[in-house]
């Protein structure tokens, strides 16, 4: 698989934000929006849902179509809509997009080094693919543009692009957890909102592109909560609705040709002999509710999480776990999975390239001294395994330590948590760079 750079060059001529008017694609509106609100010659500011409303191309009278939801949606003419997902692993014949606003963070975290060759070590990162996560609502018209930059840029070189993308918004989000609490509560019409503000608008956009491939993972944490963490009320409070939303986006998805991977924890998590079967179980039964959607390639581990593919001797902190790393974790769980649910794997290792450094599996925030690990490749040693890819962009934040803050998690505040930190998905200077001196394989 080879990486392009050519996005980065696009993107610093579309650069959106400053103009006086909103560039096709760009956000033109929308509550709380401050920007412009007239778009650029050839495109219509459309409302997409409450919060944005967006520069899609052509004039007032291109054609309206129903979303799934009833709400409606301008369309280009001409924009062919919903295609199935091409069989076999998305990461064949396909070069990633970087990420624009990873690309973005990097830049401008690689100028603070004053170390000129550590400088350069960190300005690299901005090359290896990396997904974009569309954590709130606020993410969708940006993911817009990328949509078109690459279809811009795949029709100019005739190399196929394949967008990286997380999609992470549920109702009562990380519910074991506070460091990542999102924008919508159940209690507050999040499982509608769910639908109508985030993935119909998200669908919405992928039909105007059926050329760019994307890939999803789905749900960070949702479903493996689910497996072990009823007995937490915010888990057992939101099961249905984890269960219904996840549902609704992977079918959504899989009718506009998005490949996905349902996350899966990570080995320290469902990987115990005693969460195996009931994840199979969890896996299994929401695929085939859900109609089988042949979006569905598979499932995500270690997302964001710090375990080895293959681990030379099992971490102490693994206490007998026979899956103690991903490779043993997957080859434990597919057999369990049978012919009922696709079992193909993506795995995390973005920083993953330093071991043994935790005082409990359990321990997620802020790892000291972790790596950069192994960079993205379908050379993965496994045929269970598609590819090994960078979910989590390496030097944005797990969560804060600052006790006083809502997102407070205890965990960020472990001694092999590093201190300082600022909110989670903010960008974390210091924990960067000890990414990038201690990668491995180094940069
Ligand atoms: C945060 C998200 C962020 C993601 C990737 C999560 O922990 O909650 O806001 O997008 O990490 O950095």
């Amino acid at each position: 698989m080879k990486v392009t750079s050519a996005g980065l060059f696009a993107l610093v001529s579309l650069l959106p934000f400053a103009a006086a008017q909103a560039p096709i694609w760009g956000q033109c509106g929308g509550i709380g929006w401050t920007g412009p609100t007239t778009c650029a010659s050839g495109s219509t500011c459309t409302v997409g849902n409450p919060y944005f409303s967006q520069c899609l191309p052509g004039t007032a009278s291109s054609s309206s179509v129903s979303t799934p939801s009833g709400s409606s949606t301008s369309t280009a003419p001409g924009s062919t809509g919903s295609t199935a997902p091409a069989p076999g692993s998305p990461f064949t014949g396909t070069t990633y997009f970087l990420s624009p606003p990873y690309a973005s963070e990097v830049a401008a975290a690689a100028k603070l080094i004053t170390n000129s060759a550590t400088a350069a070590k960190a300005a690299s990162v901005a090359n290896i693919p990396t997904f974009i996560w569309l954590d709130s609502v606020s993410k969708i018209a940006p993911f817009g543009t990328y949509l078109s930059t690459a279809s811009a840029q795949q029709k100019s070189t005739g190399q196929k692009l394949l967008v990286p993308i997380v999609i992470y918004d549920l109702p009562d989000r990380d519910c074991a957890a506070l460091a990542s609490n999102g924008e919508f509560s159940i209690a507050n019409n999040g499982a509608a909102n769910y639908k109508t503000l985030y993935i119909d608008p998200i669908v919405a956009l992928i039909k105007q592109f059926p050329d760019v491939k994307i890939v999803a993972v789905i749900e960070p944490d949702s479903l493996a909560n689910l497996v072990t963490n009823l007995s937490v009320a915010k888990c057992a409070n939101a099961q249905s609705v984890y269960l219904s939303s996840v549902t609704y986006a992977i079918q959504q998805l899989s009718a506009v040709g998005v490949t996905m991977y349902l996350d899966a924890g990570h080995a320290g998590w469902l990987g115990w002999p005693a969460n195996l079967g009931p994840a199979a179980q969890l896996f299994i039964s929401l695929y085939q509710n859900a109609g089988k959607p042949s979006g569905v390639r598979g499932l995500a581990t270690n997302v964001a999480n710090y375990n080895a593919l293959v681990a030379a001797s099992p971490d102490p902190i693994t206490q007998g776990d026979p899956s103690f790393d991903e490779m043993l974790y997957i080859q434990n769980l597919a057999p369990l999975l049978g012919s009922s649910f696709p079992a193909h794997f993506i795995v995390d290792q973005g920083r993953s390239g330093q071991q043994n450094l935790r005082q409990q599996w359990g321990d997620w925030c802020n790892v000291v001294n972790a790596g950069f690990g192994t960079r993205p490749t379908t050379n993965t040693g496994s045929s269970l395994i598609d590819a090994i890819v960078w979910v989590k962009p390496g030097g944005e934040c797990d969560g804060t330590s600052n006790s006083s803050s809502p997102r407070f998690d205890a965990h960020c505040a472990l001694s092999d948590a590093a201190p300082n930190a600022p909110e989670a998905g903010t960008w974390f200077q210091s924990y960067f760079e000890t990414l990038v001196t201690r990668a491995n394989p180094s940069l």
